[in-house]
This record gives C-alpha cells, structure tokens and sequence, in this order.
C-alpha cells in the first residue's frame, strides 16, 4: 500500500467540504481584540490541478516515482490534510502558471524548535514534523541526551536537516532563526494526580525555557504543551513581558488534543464518518475547564442528554484514562504528538500565507471576563488574526452552566501562573 502525504486527486469539491468542516459555518462573528481583530468567511478554492506530473518529485512520505494515493486524508486529518494539499497545490499551480518547472518541488523553509524533544511526546512529534514539507529544519533540545533521536531521525528522507542540542548550555543556539517553538519539556500526570499537581516542576521549567525563547527567538510562534497550561501559558506571557518582547498573537496554549478527542469520540457516538466532525473545544486544559461545545458540532447532530453528559465527562477524563491505562508509565504521548503536529502544520500553513486556518487554542483572551481563554481563533502570518466569538453564541443551558463553573478554576489557575512568574527571586544567603 502506498501512503502518500499529498493526495492527487485535487476534487475542488472535496477540499471546499473539508474547509467547511474546519471553519464552520459560512461566517463567522468575530470577537474584538486588542492587537486588531478581522471578520472572515470561510470559502472555498476554485482552482483546477489537472496533472499529477507536478508532484512527480515531491520527496515527503513516498518515493519518487508514480504515485497512488489511497487514501483522502493526510496524516493530519481531512481538515488540515485538505489545507496542506490546497497550500501545496496553489505554489504548484503557481509554478505551472510561470513555467518554471514541470516538477513540482516543495518549498521547504521553516525552522521548527521541539524543547524536550527526547521525551515521550517529543519524540514521536519530531517524527511526525520531520514528515512536514514545510520544514527545512528541525532543532531538537532536551536536557536528556538527544543526539540519537536526532541521529534516528535524520536517516528520514525527507527535506528537513535535523540538529541536537543537549543541556542549558545548548539552549540558546537551538533557538536562533527558529519560526516555531513548541514546548513539550516537563513531566507528565503518574495515576492520581491532577494537571495542577505539575505545576511546582513544570512552571519553573516553562520559565527558564521562555526566558530563552525570549532571548533568542522572540518573534517565533510559541506552542505550549507542557501542563498545566492553564497557568504556563500565562507564565510565558509574564516572563515574555518582563523581556519586553511579549505578543500574544504568537503565545499559543496547545488544546489540540481536546478537539481531536471530542471529534474522535462523537464520530464513534453518533456513528459519523470521522474526517467529517468537528466540535470546537473551550475554555481550559483541565477538567471542567474543557468544554467541548456539542450543540456547535459539525455536521450538525442532536445529542440526548445522556449523550451530552457522558461525552463531556470522557472528553474531559480522556487524559486521566490515558493515564491510568498506563499505569505509571506517563500520560499521552502518541495522540498528544498526533495533535501538536497538526497545529504545528496549521501554523506553518498560516506563516506560508494560507489564509484559511482555523484551529482551537488557548491565548489571551476578551472573548469573556478572563484574561486567557481557548477557542477558535484564525491564524495568520502574525499568529492570531481573529477570535472566533460566534461558537460562544446560542449555548446551550447545559453549556452555559458549564462555562459559568468553569471561570473560578480557570480564573484561579491564571492568577497561579501569573503569581509564580512574578515573584521576585530571593538572593541566594551568603
Ligand atoms: N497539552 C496537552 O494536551 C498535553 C497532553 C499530554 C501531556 N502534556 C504535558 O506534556 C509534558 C511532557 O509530557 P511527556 O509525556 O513527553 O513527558 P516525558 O517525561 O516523557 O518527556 C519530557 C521531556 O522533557 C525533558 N525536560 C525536562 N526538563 C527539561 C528542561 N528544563 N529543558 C528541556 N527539556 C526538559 C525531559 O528530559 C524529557 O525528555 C508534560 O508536562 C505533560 O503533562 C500536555
């Protein structure tokens, strides 16, 4: 069986359902934000790919040669699968259109940093970003010994060069020139333990790694996975504003993972054909500070109360069953790699100048009285371009009580993040 990264068959049908899967409805209402907020549509591409001679050479996941695709979805997803190809295939039109090339060779140029790549989620994440056409190269910092999973990787032919850096003293050089930083570094939940009780090794660990970011690479996105992330992204936000270089279009909370399982779980409730669904996820990365917004599904389904109580409480335990399946052996990894790299790959599709990119995440926020909130938002060259407000209209009673009792725990988890990053060190005694 061949598995091809770029699908050939350019179905302009195909690719607008699957935007439309991923944006929603045909408009948006959109939230006022401070750093300059923007109405958007979704739309759908009209263009025509009429020869798969363009991708003859394209090096990613397949060899060179004829290729057969047999499958509609990349590895991503349809949403951002279908994203990934129009991008691919709009540069491919392009060239065809300047003549330049019968050939079509992807134009990797991004520079992606994994913090904590020789870990549990970082591995199979470099992996999967390893696979990305967009990437020129992959830094890999760990203060764990990260040379061999480098080394590993680097025999993948695909276009991305890899480079270790190993210990603090590494640190700053794995950063420089980097587009992309995603942070998985920390530890992971053991069996009962809540996110929170991370926060005593995990925050200091976010601190230091942001303080280099701040440093080295201030203007690169910045994805936070190390939890909880309800406190460390607004941790990274007070120390990138203690550095003076803090904006937060680029600080992004990582909620992928909430959204792929909600979509997971109400495909397999609802017996929907899963590239299909798509529910947004709001609010926190937490507990009932996940709020999957059901009645927002897409395609539009009706849930029995049952439905919708038990679907929110696996969505909001899939973690913990994760952790307990485990047993001690650390939380997830290959999902959470799964997710992180679909929203790398929307970013770097945003940062290619794909203007079509949605994704859920968790970010500053005046979509209510928090200062940090996840949603929708619409991702652009700059980082967020917009927040999608419209999923908050038209709630249900059940969602409207559940975002009203999760503020108080998202609210105290904030003040938590904020307080650590600004209390003063105290000098060492002498
Ligand atoms: N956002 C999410 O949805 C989500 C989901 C699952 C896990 N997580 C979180 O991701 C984090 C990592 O989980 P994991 O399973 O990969 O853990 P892991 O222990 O397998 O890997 C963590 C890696 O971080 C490295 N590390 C520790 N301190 C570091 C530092 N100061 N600088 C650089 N690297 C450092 C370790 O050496 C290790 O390689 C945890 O905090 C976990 O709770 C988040």
């Amino acid at each position: 069986m061949t598995i091809v990264f770029i699908h050939l068959r350019m179905d302009v049908q195909g690719y607008s359902n699957s935007k439309m899967a991923a944006t929603g409805a045909t408009t948006f209402s959109v939230a006022s934000v401070s750093y300059g907020s923007q109405g958007s549509k979704s739309k759908s591409l009209n263009f025509r790919f009429n020869s798969p001679n363009y991708l003859k050479s394209f090096s990613g996941l397949k060899a060179a040669g004829s290729v057969r695709c047999e499958s509609e979805a990349s590895f991503f997803g349809q949403d951002s699968g279908a994203a990934l190809r129009a991008s691919v295939a709009v540069r491919a039109e392009k060239q065809n259109k300047e003549g330049l090339e019968r050939c079509f060779q992807p134009q990797a140029s991004f520079k992606v940093a994994i913090l904590g790549a020789a870990g549990g989620i970082g591995q199979p994440l470099s992996l999967l970003i390893k696979m990305s056409p967009l990437v020129s190269a992959l830094h890999l910092y760990d203060i764990a010994n990260v040379k061999g999973v480098a080394a590993d990787l680097s025999h993948c032919n695909t276009p991305s060069q890899v480079l270790d850096f190993t210990g603090q003293a590494e640190l700053g050089n794995s950063l420089k020139g980097v587009d992309v930083v995603v942070i998985p570094a920390g530890v992971p939940r053991k069996p009962g333990m809540t996110r929170d009780d991370l926060f005593n090794i995990n925050a200091s660990i976010v601190k230091t790694l942001i303080e280099a970011v701040a440093d080295n690479c201030p203007d690169a996105f910045i994805h936070i996975i190390s939890n909880p992330v309800n406190s460390t992204v607004p941790i990274a936000a007070e120390i990138l504003k203690q550095k003076g270089v803090y904006n937060p279009k680029k600080l992004f909370g990582v909620t992928t993972l909430d959204v792929v399982r909600a979509n997971t779980f109400v495909a397999q409730k609802k017996n929907l054909k899963l590239i299909d669904v798509d529910v947004p996820v709001i609010g926190g990365h937490a507990g009932i500070t996940i709020l999957p917004l059901l009645s927002k599904t897409r395609p539009s389904v009706s849930f029995t109360d049952k439905e919708v109580e038990d679907l929110i409480v696996r969505i909001q335990n899939a973690g913990t069953e994760v952790v307990e399946a485990k047993a001690g052996a650390g939380s997830a990894t290959l999902s959470m790699a799964y997710a992180a790299a679909r929203f790398v790959e929307s970013s770097l599709r945003a940062l290619d100048g794909d203007s079509d990119v949605y994704e859920c995440s968790y970010v500053q926020s005046e979509l209510t009285d928090l200062p940090f909130f996840a949603s929708r938002i619409k991702i652009g060259k700059e980082g967020v371009e917009a927040i999608i407000s419209s999923d908050l209209q038209g709630l249900t009673e059940y969602e409207t009580k559940a975002l009203d009792a999760l503020k108080p725990e998202l609210k105290s988890s904030i003040e938590k993040g904020v307080t650590f990053a600004q209390k003063k060190e105290t000098p060492a005694s002498v």
